[in-house]
C-alpha cells in the first residue's frame, strides 16, 4: 500500500468516526481514528490538562486519593489523573474504547483500574468511594440526567468533587440525539446539580483566556461546572 492509499484510508476513517460521535448509540468501533480526531480537532489534551488543574486546585494529590473518571473513553482525562498522582479508576460503557485506554496506560508507565459501567445505570462501586469525578464529553449519552446525577453524587465522599465541562459542541447533538426534554445548558445542569445535593461553582469565563486552552476551538472551550457533595 503506497502513502497515497494509506492516506486515503485515514480520511475515511476519520470521517467514519466523525459520523459515529455524532450518533445517538455512542458506539465507538475505532479508538485509534477517535484518539486522533479529538487531539487534532478538540484540543483534548489541553482540555484534560487545564480540567485537571481545575481539580488538582481544590484537591491537592496525595497518595491513595481515588478519582474517577467516566465515560472515559480513550483516557484523556484518566491518563492526566494518573500522571499526576491520582489514584485513577476509568468507567466507559465500550470494552474497544477502555482497551485503547489500557494500552495508552501501559505505554506511558502509568496504572488505571478501567470498569465496564453505563453511567445511566447504578454504578458498580460502593457508596463514598471516590474523592473526586470527572468526566468529559459524553452528555449526549446520559440520557437518564437524574440517574446519572444521584450515582455521581452517592460514589463521592462528603466534601469530593465533581467536575463537569459544558462544552458548546456537546449542547446540541445531546439535545437532538436524547429526544428527550432534560436541559443542557451548564446554567439548567447547576440547577440540576444542587437538586442532587451538590453545592455548584461555574468556570466559564476564566476558560476563555487561560494559556492551556490556547488552541483550542471555540466550540470545545469548556464551561466548567464543579459541584460539591454537602
Ligand atoms: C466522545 S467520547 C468521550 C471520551 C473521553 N471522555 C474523552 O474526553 O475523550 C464518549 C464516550 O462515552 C462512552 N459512552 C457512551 N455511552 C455511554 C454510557 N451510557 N455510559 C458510559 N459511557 C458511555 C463512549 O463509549 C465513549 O467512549
Amino acid at each position: 500500500m503506497n502513502e497515497a492509499q494509506e492516506h486515503a484510508i485515514s480520511t475515511k476513517r476519520i470521517i467514519k468516526t466523525g459520523f459515529e460521535m455524532l450518533r445517538k448509540t455512542g458506539e465507538y468501533k475505532d479508538p485509534e481514528a477517535y484518539d486522533y480526531i479529538v487531539d487534532k480537532f478538540l484540543g483534548r489534551s489541553k482540555l484534560a490538562e487545564d480540567l485537571i488543574n481545575c481539580l488538582q486546585k481544590r484537591l491537592p494529590v496525595q497518595q491513595e486519593i481515588k478519582v474517577l473518571d467516566e465515560a472515559a473513553g480513550t483516557g484523556a482525562l484518566s491518563l492526566e489523573l494518573a500522571k499526576r498522582g491520582y489514584k485513577t479508576y476509568a468507567t466507559d460503557i465500550s470494552q474497544d474504547m477502555m482497551g485503547k485506554l489500557q494500552a495508552k496506560a501501559k505505554e506511558r508507565g502509568v496504572n488505571i483500574s478501567p470498569v465496564l459501567a453505563n453511567s445511566n445505570n447504578k454504578l458498580p462501586f460502593e457508596d463514598s468511594s471516590f474523592a473526586a469525578i470527572v468526566t468529559a464529553s459524553a452528555n449526549r449519552y446520559i440520557t437518564d440526567l437524574d440517574t446519572f446525577l444521584r450515582e455521581t453524587h452517592r460514589v463521592l465522599n462528603k466534601g469530593g468533587y465533581f467536575v463537569w465541562p459544558i462544552l458548546g459542541a456537546d449542547i446540541i447533538p445531546w439535545k437532538r440525539n436524547s429526544g428527550l426534554d432534560q436541559p443542557t445548558l451548564s446554567f439548567s445542569l447547576a440547577k440540576q446539580m444542587e437538586k442532587h445535593g451538590f453545592t455548584v461553582q461555574t468556570d466559564m469565563i476564566g476558560s476563555l483566556f487561560r494559556n492551556t486552552l490556547k488552541g483550542v476551538p471555540a466550540y470545545a472551550i469548556p464551561t466548567y461546572l464543579i459541584g460539591q457533595k454537602k
